[in-house]
C-alpha cells in the first residue's frame, strides 16, 4: 500500500502539472509580465475569444487594448470566478478662486470595453470622490442593446457629497462627507464617467480640484493630503466580465437557458456547465464539481486531485 503510493504519487504530480498548462489555447503566450493569460484571453490572432485580447506591451505589461490610454492588467482569472483586475486613472475637474472650472481630466474615462465584455463589480469596488462642496455621480452607458441606438443612454447612477469648513476640516482615515465620501455602487456599470458638480467655492481655495474614482474595495484610505492628489494617480479596480454572445437576429445576450435550447456554447469542455452572469447580461462557463481547469478550451476541465492524498 505504502509502496503503491509512493510509486503512484510521481505519476499524478507530473500529469496534475501537464494539466495544469491547458489554460491557453495551443500555440499562444501564456503570461505576460508575470501575469497569467488563460483563455478567453490572449495575446495575438487566433489566442483570443472576440473582446478579450490582451496586448503585451513591450513584452513586459499586459493592457487591455483600450482605445484611449494605458489600462494596464493585474491579474485575469477564469476559475472560480470570472474576474478581471486592472489600474484605472482617477478622474478630477479643477476651479479658480471664483468657482469656475479652469481644468477637467478626461483620463479617467478610458474607453476599455468597447466589445462589452466587462462590468466594473459592484461587490468588490466602491466609488470614492474627494473635494470641497461637490457632488460626483457615475454614468453609465451601455448596459444592453448596446448596438441599439434608442438604448444608448446613461441609465445607471451611483453619487455621493462632500463638504468643507476649512482647510482643516478633512480627518485622515475618516471618508463621512467632510472632504471625501463613499457610496457603493449597482451592477451593470459598463463605463466610468464621472460627473461633477460644485457649489460654493468661493474662498475654497485650499481644494482646487475635486477626484472622483471607483477603486478596489480595501485598497484605497482618504488622507486629508489626497486634496491635492498627483493627476496621475492610477488606482486599482475589479472587473467582471462574461460571455455576452449574442443571438444571430437580435443583440440581446444569450443566456445558459437559451443556450441549452441548442445555441452553440463557449462551455466546450467536458465536465463543464453554463452559469447566468451575475452582473449584466450573458452566461460565463464552469467546470462541474470534482472538476478544475479552463472550461473554455477542450477538455479544459479535468479531475481534482483527492485531497487526502
Ligand atoms: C516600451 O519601451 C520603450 C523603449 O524602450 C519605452 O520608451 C516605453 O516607455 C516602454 N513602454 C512601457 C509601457 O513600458
Ligand atoms: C466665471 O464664469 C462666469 C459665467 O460663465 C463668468 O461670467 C465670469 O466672468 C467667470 N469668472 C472668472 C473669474 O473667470
Ligand atoms: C467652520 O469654520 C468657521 C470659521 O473658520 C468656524 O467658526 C466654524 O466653527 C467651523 N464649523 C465647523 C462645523 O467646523
Ligand atoms: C433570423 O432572421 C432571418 C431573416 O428574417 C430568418 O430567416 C432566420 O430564421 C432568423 N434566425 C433566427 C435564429 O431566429
Ligand atoms: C437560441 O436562442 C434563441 C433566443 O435567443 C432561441 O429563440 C432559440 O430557440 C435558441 N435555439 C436555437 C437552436 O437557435
Ligand atoms: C464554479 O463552481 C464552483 C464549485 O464547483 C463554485 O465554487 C464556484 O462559485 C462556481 N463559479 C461560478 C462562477 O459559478
Amino acid at each position: 500500500m505504502g509502496r503503491s503510493l509512493a510509486f503512484l504519487l510521481p505519476a499524478l504530480l507530473l500529469a496534475a502539472t501537464v494539466e495544469s498548462l491547458l489554460t491557453v489555447r495551443p500555440d499562444c503566450q501564456e503570461s505576460c509580465g508575470g501575469v497569467d493569460i488563460p483563455y478567453p484571453f490572449g495575446i495575438g490572432a487566433g489566442c483570443f475569444r472576440p473582446g478579450f485580447e490582451i496586448t503585451c506591451l513591450n513584452n513586459t505589461m499586459p493592457v487591455l487594448p483600450a482605445s484611449t490610454g494605458v489600462v494596464r492588467v493585474l491579474t485575469l482569472l477564469v476559475m472560480p470566478r470570472p474576474e478581471a483586475r486592472v489600474m484605472l486613472p482617477v478622474s478630477w475637474t479643477c476651479y479658480n478662486s471664483a468657482g469656475n472650472t479652469t481644468a477637467v481630466s478626461l483620463d479617467g474615462r478610458v474607453n476599455f470595453n468597447k466589445d462589452n465584455v466587462y462590468r466594473i463589480s459592484n461587490t468588490h469596488n466602491q466609488l470614492f470622490v474627494l473635494g470641497c462642496n461637490t457632488f460626483v455621480y457615475t454614468m453609465s452607458w451601455c448596459t444592453a442593446h448596446c448596438n441599439d441606438p434608442l438604448s444608448a443612454m446613461y441609465t445607471l447612477y451611483s453619487g455621493c457629497t462632500t463638504y468643507c469648513n476649512d482647510s482643516r476640516s478633512a480627518q485622515d482615515g475618516a471618508c463621512a462627507g467632510v472632504g471625501c465620501c463613499h457610496v457603493d455602487i449597482p451592477p451593470g456599470i459598463g463605463d466610468n464617467l464621472m460627473k461633477f458638480d460644485t457649489w460654493s467655492r468661493v474662498g475654497k481655495e485650499f481644494s482646487p480640484c475635486d477626484y472622483a474614482f471607483i477603486v478596489e474595495k480595501g485598497s484605497y484610505t482618504f488622507r486629508a493630503a489626497d486634496l491635492h492628489m498627483e493627476k496621475h494617480t492610477r488606482l486599482p479596480l475589479r472587473l467582471d466580465w462574461a460571455i455576452r454572445d449574442s443571438n444571430v437576429n437580435s443583440t440581446a445576450s444569450l443566456s445558459c437557458a437559451q443556450l441549452s435550447q441548442g445555441n452553440s456554447t463557449s462551455c466546450v469542455s467536458d465536465h463543464s456547465e453554463c452559469v447566468d452572469s451575475t452582473n449584466g447580461p450573458g452566461y460565463v462557463c464552469n467546470c462541474t464539481k470534482g472538476y478544475e481547469g479552463n472550461p473554455y478550451l477542450p477538455h479544459g476541465c479535468t479531475s481534482k486531485l483527492p485531497l487526502h492524498l
